[in-house]
């Protein structure tokens, strides 16, 4: 197949486009570079550069037609969303629209939008499907959930002249090699390991027992991959992709310093107010991907965590990762 990525430049983008490569399709990146380098492109794909929020940037690629288009470029920083609430309508929202207005414009049958569980906000029912009603608190996931209501209104309009099938990904908080670790506003484990990399002090806002749910990369392209295969199924579902099980920020900060050979309590570990759109409890309910395409995420945390780090120089492959490799070795048959 014929696959457009838009911001493959990215850190989930390289691992999709790696494997769709991998796989014998032909995939061609859109992205601005804004969060990442064609450098990173994985051999094999096309780059090209392009801006969402500018269709004439888009034209020249989808007018030479495909057959699925991966939509992951966006802003995915929650705190640069308040900072930037108009940036991040235009990235998001705006640049969503574009990207299912040039689909429509040159026929293309299918389209995967890259959501966010901060769609959901603080929800009633923990775990979570994805019948629960939506109400984000932070301005990235009203502008996540925003372009998700838009690319399924779409799908769904009676007046269509050609059918695009359209999927969500609700993904959970993503985590493995690639990850920035280097940038503040990206995820919190990136976040922890970049600090402790540079012995600077680890933050934690609120009382740290807030919970997210971190599912590896690689069961999240098995995700993209299944969905894109089965749209028979797929098409026009919300699906999420998290690994079901919750960890809170206090237990995600001692396991990376565990893993870093750094005894409780001995490291500059210091407590902040809580930040806005900071939700309480996160943790997906992974029934629907199951039933629909038999998707079940295969890495436990630990060894996640050990291949991020490997991955990153923390330790090296088959270095004693001082616990964590006994971690992992425990929770082996015991995948989520
Ligand atoms: N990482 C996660 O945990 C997570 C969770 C849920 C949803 N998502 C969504 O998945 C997608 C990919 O996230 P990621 O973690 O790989 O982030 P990322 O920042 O590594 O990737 C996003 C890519 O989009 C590009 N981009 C940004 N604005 C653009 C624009 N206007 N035009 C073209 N390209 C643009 C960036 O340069 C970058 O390469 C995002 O849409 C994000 O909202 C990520």
């Amino acid at each position: 197949m014929k696959i457009i990525v838009t911001g493959g430049a990215g850190f989930i983008g390289t691992h999709l486009t790696r494997r769709l490569v991998g796989h014998g399709h032909d995939v061609i990146i859109i992205d601005n570079e804004s969060n990442s380098s064609r450098a990173s492109v994985p051999a094999g794909a096309r780059f090209v550069f392009g801006d969402v929020t500018k269709p004439e940037e888009l034209e020249p690629v989808f007018s030479q037609g495909a057959d699925a288009v991966c939509h992951l470029a966006g802003q995915v920083s929650i705190i640069r969303a308040f900072d930037n609430p108009i940036g991040d309508l235009r990235t998001n929202t705006e640049g969503t629209i574009n990207v299912v207005r040039v689909c429509l414009a040159h026929r293309v049958p299918r389209l995967i939008y890259a959501s966010s569980m901060t769609a959901y906000g603080d929800t009633d029912v923990v775990p979570t499907p994805e019948s629960e009603p939506c109400r984000p608190d932070s301005y990235y996931g009203i502008t996540k959930f925003a372009a998700e209501r838009y690319v399924h209104a779409t799908a769904e309009r009676p007046d269509l002249e050609c059918p695009l099938a359209v999927t969500s990904l609700r993904m959970f908080s993503v985590f493995g090699p690639g990850q920035a670790w280097d940038n503040p506003y990206q995820g919190v484990l990136g976040i922890f390991l970049g600090r402790i990399q540079r012995g600077e002090p680890i933050t934690i806002f609120g009382d740290g027992e807030q919970t997210r749910d971190f599912v590896f990369i690689d069961d999240v392209i098995d995700g993209w991959l299944g969905a894109l295969e089965n749209t028979d199924s797929t098409a026009g579902r919300i699906i999420n992709l998290g690994s079901g099980r919750p960890h809170s920020i206090n237990e995600l900060a001692a396991k990376v310093l565990a893993a870093h050979g750094i005894p409780e309590g001995e490291y500059d570990v210091r407590y902040a107010p809580t930040r806005p759109g900071e939700q309480r409890r996160v943790q997906a309910d992974i029934s629907l991907a199951r039933e629909l395409f038999g998707w079940q995420p295969k890495t436990s945390f630990e060894e996640g965590l050990l291949e991020t780090m490997q991955w990153a120089g923390g330790t090296g492959p088959g270095e004693d990762a001082n616990g964590l490799t006994a971690q992992a070795e425990t929770t082996i048959g015991e995948r989520t």
